[in-house]
């Protein structure tokens, strides 16, 4: 793949060597991933039997963290696996989100749909964000106020939401806590809701991936509760760069905090979907 898009892209933008460093980061983590997929996995488990870590996670995010560290040695990195979270820590007013592996149950089981998330954000606003898929080779970006971007082998495209108005008509997708086994608060009832009301649900098992596909029109819309920050930053700038609307469960501005729930769509089914959760799933 052109290392080179940013130049395509954003030529004047500021935030351009933030864009570079990320896409090489994401390329880099991408290469050991499509690697790894078919081999030997060690199989660790962190906050309940079904949230899954292997030593795959553990490298891609070195090589992501080593990158932006000697590119950005000032800037805050919240990354998932490692000890560099220093969420909250407020060194500086730039901090990085890394998800390395995000998908960690799929590509356990060699299910090919996952992702490496990486996004830049200035006090709590987003200001660059990539989402890669390894297995397709299919980079989202987005810098913001420039638009959003698919960047394949091929062809580097710009992203526009879908054009539904109806929920009858949209594809949705959703994800399910790590929690679920213990909890109420499992997205049940809201996924009953949704599959009366929607055209389909899916369930891909990578929540920045989602994401980018409500940008590229491929989803009109996607909700999820109990997410983590590294998990959504890169994702919730490619929706709002490519014309689509991201909120709270209430229809409330979304802060990214370092837990948080959401609902993102073309902005088109926006409304109708916080109504629906609210109205006939709302969490007690
Ligand atoms: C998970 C995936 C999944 C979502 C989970 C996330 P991970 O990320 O994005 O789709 O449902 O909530 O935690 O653990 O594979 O990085
Ligand atoms: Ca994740
Ligand atoms: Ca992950």
């Amino acid at each position: 793949m052109d290392k080179n898009l940013t130049k395509k892209i954003a030529p004047e933008a500021a935030p351009v060597a933030a864009l570079e460093a990320a896409l090489e980061a994401a390329l880099e983590a991408g290469e050991i991933l499509r690697g790894g997929i078919n081999s030997h996995k060690d199989i660790g488990r962190k906050s309940s039997a079904v949230d899954l870590i292997t030593q795959y996670d553990h490298q891609a995010e070195a090589v992501i963290v080593n990158k932006l560290q000697e590119s950005f040695p000032d800037h805050n990195i919240v990354a998932e696996e490692s000890d560099w979270n220093n969420e909250g820590a407020d060194h500086s007013d730039f901090t990085w989100y890394i998800d390395p592996l995000d998908g960690t149950n799929n590509f356990s089981h060699g299910f090919p749909v996952f992702a490496v998330s990486i996004a830049l954000y200035h006090q709590n606003k987003p200001l660059v964000g990539v989402v890669y898929d390894p297995m397709r080779d299919e980079c989202f970006q987005a810098v913001s106020g420039q638009g959003a971007f698919l960047q394949t082998a091929a062809s580097v495209q710009p992203l526009a939401v879908s054009q539904n108005h109806r929920l009858v008509d949209s594809l949705l997708a959703t994800g399910f806590p790590y929690d679920r086994h213990h909890s109420d608060h499992d997205n049940i009832k809201q996924f009953a809701v949704f599959l009366k009301k929607a055209l389909g649900i899916r369930r891909a098992g990578s929540a920045s991936l989602d994401l980018a596909y409500v940008a590229a029109g491929r989803l009109d819309g996607y909700w999820e509760y109990k997410l983590s920050s590294w998990d959504v930053a890169a994702g919730l700038l490619l929706v709002q760069e490519a014309n689509g609307q991201v909120s709270n469960m209430e229809g409330e501005e979304l802060l990214l905090t370092p837990t948080l729930s959401l609902v993102a769509s073309n902005g088109l089914i926006q409304k109708s979907m916080v109504t629906a959760i609210n109205n006939e799933a709302k969490v007690s």
